[in-house]
């Protein structure tokens, strides 16, 4: 996709399609006002009568328009207010609408005076919009629009463009099936991209990862032929001296359970456990390629999760990274031993802050939904920080309690912990306490990410599969901190 600043106006732009937006109780703005006028009042007609909505997610074709010198002018609703959610969803459904057919080239003319931050999130939803899941389709049902433009300043496209591939990025990891992406393959494209964009980038092997003593992420990977990879990479934007913000994820290319196997219902979409991972790696991404001026170190536990014969069993004990303790209880909660030693790990690098996404428990769905993630965290001033940038870019996320008495769930008769609370209830909160174990007291923020992480069913502006959901919000949180 070629993506641009637009050279022209909403009715000389010799695009094969304009983009217009329409916002509800409000009179038309700018270019929606020009392509009324010049067609005679068509657009407040069609709009009077209900033929065109403005509802956020409401798109509307309009064919041969008097006076555009484009064959077709999409109208695109706003909705009642403008903001980065409504700017990035609104150009999205256009976006995703535009990409059911091959077209050669669309210029979007959203509105008039927006702010950079409105029109880089305008970009980054039409980039994300029209791009599908169907990777492995001979009969494409999107097609990727080649030249995109934007009427806007060029730093803001150009940032917009960053946005949308660094999301486009975590969804394409996550939508790739498990026999392709397993931890190798995963570290493989992770070093590469961290070459291509300057990072630095090591990979632990499963030697390393012994040698390493991360035997909890270890006693995971041992269910499975495939063998497990952490991934560390390095961005210097700042001065080398500034302890680096940590971005850990959970990197499971499949979660069949392990021994505590999970019906095949519940196993259908785990290639999606590797969410947080990708979504750490289009934030990485993303960071590099804006030379934002922040030192911030990527780690990504990569492993699958399998019940083979040398399978971790419910009992077990093993020795963390740290030197804690763990007592195995149930094999499905195998997220939070990999992240204990991918956050020990980010401790030892110097982390100054840290954040991890996980795809880690059904229990946090059923108390936010699925279009929600959790928050939990041991400082509220960071976890405020990282609020406020979700909110600013649109995704939704809301604070789940961490209670000292949660702890006492999770505290073994035989080991220092066990990796499942008492019963299911709580069971978002009791995945934390575990986590925060292993922070040694630093400044950290979890974002169970289950239910956002992956889309059953597509939205008027994506599709259906991984969905790139806190890439943006990372990135925005980095941008704060600079
Ligand atoms: N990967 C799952 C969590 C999950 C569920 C992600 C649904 C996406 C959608 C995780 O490893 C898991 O299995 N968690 C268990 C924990 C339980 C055994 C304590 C769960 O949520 O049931
Ligand atoms: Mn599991
Ligand atoms: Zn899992």
């Amino acid at each position: 996709m070629e993506v641009s600043p637009s050279s022209a106006t909403v009715l000389t732009d010799s695009a094969e399609v304009v983009v217009i937006a329409v916002a509800s109780d409000q009179p038309l703005s700018g270019p929606a006002a020009e392509i009324d006028r010049a067609s005679g009042g068509l657009l407040a007609r069609l709009i009077e009568r209900g033929e065109i909505s403005d509802k956020v997610g409401d798109v509307a074709p309009l064919w041969e328009v008097p006076g555009a010198a484009a064959k077709l002018v999409v109208v695109t609703g706003l909705g009642d207010r403008l903001d980065r959610q409504t700017a990035f969803r609104s150009a999205a459904s256009a976006a995703r609408w535009l990409a059911a057919r091959k077209r050669g080239s669309a210029a979007f003319y959203l509105g008039e005076g927006w702010s950079d931050e409105l029109t880089e999130a305008a970009v980054a939803g039409a980039i994300v919009g029209a791009h599908g899941q169907d990777l492995y389709r001979a009969e494409k049902t999107r097609h990727p629009i080649p030249k995109l433009s934007f009427s806007g300043c060029s730093e803001a496209v150009e940032r917009g463009r960053i946005l949308g591939e660094a999301v486009n990025l975590a969804r394409r990891l996550v939508n790739e099936p498990p026999q392709s992406m397993f931890p190798a393959s995963f570290a493989e494209l992770a070093a590469e991209i961290a070459q291509t964009c300057g990072m630095e980038c090591e990979v632990w092997d499963e030697n390393r990862l012994e040698a390493e003593r991360a035997g909890a992420l270890l006693a995971v990977a041992k269910g499975s032929d495939q063998p497990p990879r952490l991934v560390i990479m390095r961005y210097q934007g700042a001065a080398a001296g500034q302890a680096p913000l940590a971005l850990v994820g959970k990197g499971v290319t499949f979660d069949s359970g392990g021994l505590s196997i999970k019906p095949s219902d519940s196993m259908a979409t785990m290639k999606c456990d590797m969410a947080g991972a990708a979504t750490v790696l289009g934030a990485m991404q993303a960071i590099a390629q804006l030379k934002l001026p922040v030192n911030v170190v990527g780690l990504m536990g990569l492993v699958e999760n399998m019940p083979g014969g040398a399978a971790m069993k419910l009992g077990d004990v093993l020795t963390a990274r740290s030197g804690k303790t763990i007592e195995v209880l149930n094999t499905d909660a195998e997220g939070r031993l990999v992240l204990a030693d991918v956050l020990n790990v980010a401790v030892e690098q110097g982390a100054g802050r840290i954040i991890d996404l996980a795809t880690l428990t059904g229990a946090c769905v059923v108390a936010l939904g699925m279009d929600v993630a959790g928050l939990m965290t041991n400082d509220q001033g960071w976890c405020d920080t990282v609020s406020a940038a979700a909110q600013a870019c649109g995704e939704d996320a809301w604070q789940l309690p961490m209670f000292d008495d949660y702890s006492k769930q999770i505290r073994s008769e035989v080991a220092d912990i066990k990796n499942v609370g008492e019963g299911r209830w709580g069971g978002a909160i009791t995945a934390a306490k575990f986590l925060e174990e292993f922070v040694e007291g630093k400044p950290w923020l979890h974002i169970d990410i289950a239910g956002p992480a992956f889309l059953e069913k597509p939205k008027p502006w994506q599709d259906g599969g991984g969905s790139g959901a806190f890439v943006r919000t990372l990135v925005e949180v980095v941008r704060r901190l600079a």
